[in-house]
């Protein structure tokens, strides 16, 4: 399995299952000298965690998490941090109901792709790499980037705007800070929040799921975050959000409604305010232009679908006997992901802009370094040395 690590120099690997003994996060990157303790790593995962609400699965993981390595006296030492969360709540129960149904395909899960390329050795228990508990490990490496963007006074954080067709007002970062994480759903509206819970439960008590809208907000990203190419930041952070489980599309800033305006509706127009700083009176673009940072808030919008395990019975394939056979799921599971998956979000878009600050620190450096060389060896010229 490739694929396990997320940057390019604040670079976060994960490794651990649904079913495993336990998480393994290991961050990159970490500059020497940085304050970091289990209880700033855990105040991230402890939003993720399961069992929290009606609206999660029951599944009681305690998520507790140690830091082991990359530290002395409570201080980062510039070497790989390294994190462990072990899985507590696995009981035979558990396991042997996914064993029962250990040859059919869940119809929204990842198990044919995962039959495909894993055959007989596939992880069948929860989904394996394919569980919801696999990003724990972003989680932990999101809450080390936070600590670290803190610094530079930035801000991240997500809420839910809609659930199965129920949409909030638009709200701004104040109000989002204002009433984070006030209801089960995190729904910053607090109107709509009530009428969203009311429907998911609703769902829930016929066996279904449902799914829901994220926006993620970062706020204080200077501008020029980004490389022009390969490394826009637009492309790493859709790409980082893309791949979080259960996410069907990215709308960076006002995304697909450009497709309904003309130019002269659409374009963000600059002016200058009162510090002779250039701002734009309009955020359609979401912060980013040409995939860089223009100053203004990042503004992205996550897509996520119902949660594939169900109770309504659905049809499937055996793949040993290689008939169809009917599957009734009886695992635990998220009624809605809305809830489980805004944290994750939060700590992708943390990672990919914290890996766009060290390719611009760096790449300032060696300006920096340069422009040095060169009035070194202007001297050593004067001097006749060179
Ligand atoms: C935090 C989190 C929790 C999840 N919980 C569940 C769950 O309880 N049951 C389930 O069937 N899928 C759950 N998923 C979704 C599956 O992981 C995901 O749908 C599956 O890997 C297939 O990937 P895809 O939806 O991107 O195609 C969860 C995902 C995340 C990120």
């Amino acid at each position: 399995m490739l694929g396990n690590t997320f940057g390019r120099l604040f670079r976060v690997t994960t490794s651990g299952e649904s079913y495993g003994d336990a998480l393994l996060t290991i961050v990159d990157g970490v500059p020497a000298g940085v304050e970091l303790t289990d209880a700033m790593i855990q105040e991230e995962l402890d939003k993720r965690r399961p069992g929290q609400s009606k609206l999660d699965s029951p599944r009681m993981e305690t998520d507790q998490v140690k830091i082991v390595s990359g530290m002395l006296e409570g201080r980062t030492t510039g070497a790989p941090v390294g994190m462990i969360v072990y899985n507590v709540d696995r009981h035979d129960i558990h396991v042997q109901q996914y064993r029962d149904v250990k040859e059919l395909i869940r119809p929204g899960h990842a198990e044919y792709p995962f039959f495909v390329k894993y055959g007989e050795f596939s992880d069948w228990c929860g989904a394996g790499r394919a569980s919801g508990r696999e990003t724990v490990g972003r989680v932990a490496g999101g809450a080390v980037a936070k600590q670290l963007l803190a610094r530079e006074g930035i801000e991240v954080m997500g809420h839910v705007t809609e659930s199965h067709g129920i949409k909030g007002r638009p709200l701004t970062f104040e109000e989002i800070k204002a009433n984070y994480r006030k209801n089960d759903l995190n729904c910053c509206d607090l109107e709509k929040a009530d009428e969203m819970i009311a429907d998911i439960l609703k769902v829930g008590e016929a066996g279904d799921t449902c799914g829901g809208v994220i926006e993620v907000v970062a706020h204080g990203v200077p501008a020029g975050l980004g490389e022009p190419v390969f490394d826009k930041l637009k492309g790493t952070i859709g790409g980082g959000l893309m791949g979080i489980g259960a996410v069907t599309g990215v709308e960076i800033g006002a995304g697909f409604h450009a497709a309904r305006v003309r130019g002269s509706e659409w374009n963000d127009q600059p002016y200058l305010d009162e510090k002779q700083k250039v701002r734009f009176r309009t955020n359609y673009a979401g912060g980013l232009l040409g995939g860089i940072s223009n100053g203004e808030d990042i503004v992205v919008r996550l897509c996520c679908k119902p949660t594939p395990t169900l109770s309504v019975p659905q049809s499937s394939i055996d793949m040993d006997a290689m008939k169809e056979k009917q599957l009734e799921a009886i695992t635990r599971r998220d009624v809605t992901i809305c809830p489980r998956i805004y944290p994750v979000a939060e700590a992708m878009v943390r990672i990919a802009i914290m890996d766009a600050l060290l390719m611009a620190k760096g790449l300032e450096q060696l300006t920096l370094i340069d422009e040095k060389y060169k009035a070194l060896s202007k001297t050593a010229r004067e001097r006749g040395e060179l």
